[in-house]
């Protein structure tokens, strides 16, 4: 018997956002709703099951073929990389990378090198790459706003939602990188070999999204 279509939720937020779609796309996720601490959960009638997993090992797993799809932030994806399909916008999750300074800060003023704190080092050296700018990385794990403050860093390359967090401890946007957005990604292989599921699924979500507009 083949298995359920297996797709892999970021924990947490992008969770929350994709259970209210699939519900409101009629699956049953009642079982996710009250998973206590089971990390695989079927959903509807069982012919799909979501694995909750954080937003790398989504990547990860999708990669490697053992979930057939996965619902992840555009962050994690311009972060990581990899080999795998992304189908979908799927419109929730919306916040965007942006370079960020001490407030009143003139970040392109003098001559020096600067040091770039971000927990995301490839978007920031790509991001810096394309102006031809020559920047130092540190990468940070967590809280990366202390950076600039401790005087670590001229600036931080980070999410930014709401802009709470920025304002909070001093600091602005002093330029926008790129919008960000949960997407749906799928595996190759699960791409030929479940496409019918897939495809059926997909499809839902896209008449979800054109009546949501249309309403
Ligand atoms: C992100 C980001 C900022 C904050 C921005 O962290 O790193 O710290 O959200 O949100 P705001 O603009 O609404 O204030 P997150 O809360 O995801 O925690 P993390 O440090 O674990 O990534």
């Amino acid at each position: 018997m083949t298995r359920p279509l297996r797709i892999a939720l970021t924990k947490g937020r992008l969770e929350k956002d994709t259970v209210g779609m699939l519900e409101q796309l009629g699956y049953d996720c009642t079982q996710v709703r009250e998973k206590g601490r089971r990390l695989i959960l079927p959903i509807g009638d069982g012919s799909i099951e979501c694995v909750l997993a954080k937003a790398n090992d989504v990547i990860t797993y999708v990669e490697h073929g053992v979930c057939d799809l996965g619902v992840v932030g555009k962050d994690t994806i311009l972060e990581m990389q990899g080999k795998f399909y992304e189908l979908l916008d799927l419109g929730f999750g919306r916040c965007k990378f942006a370079l960020a300074v001490k407030k009143g800060t003139d970040f392109y003023s003098g001559y020096g090198v600067k040091t770039i704190a971000s927990k995301y080092p490839n978007v920031t050296r790509r991001f810096f790459e394309a102006k031809g700018m020559d920047v130092d990385i540190v990468k940070i794990e967590g809280s990366v706003e202390l950076a600039p403050l401790l005087e670590l860093s001229d600036g931080i390359v980070d999410i930014v939602e709401t802009g709470t967090t920025l304002k909070e401890n001093g600091l602005e946007v002093y330029e926008d990188v790129c919008p960000i957005s949960a997407r749906l990604i799928a595996n190759s292989v699960s791409m030929k070999l479940r496409q019918s599921e897939i495809e059926t699924l997909v499809t839902k979500i896209e008449r979800y999204f054109e009546n949501k507009e249309e309403t």
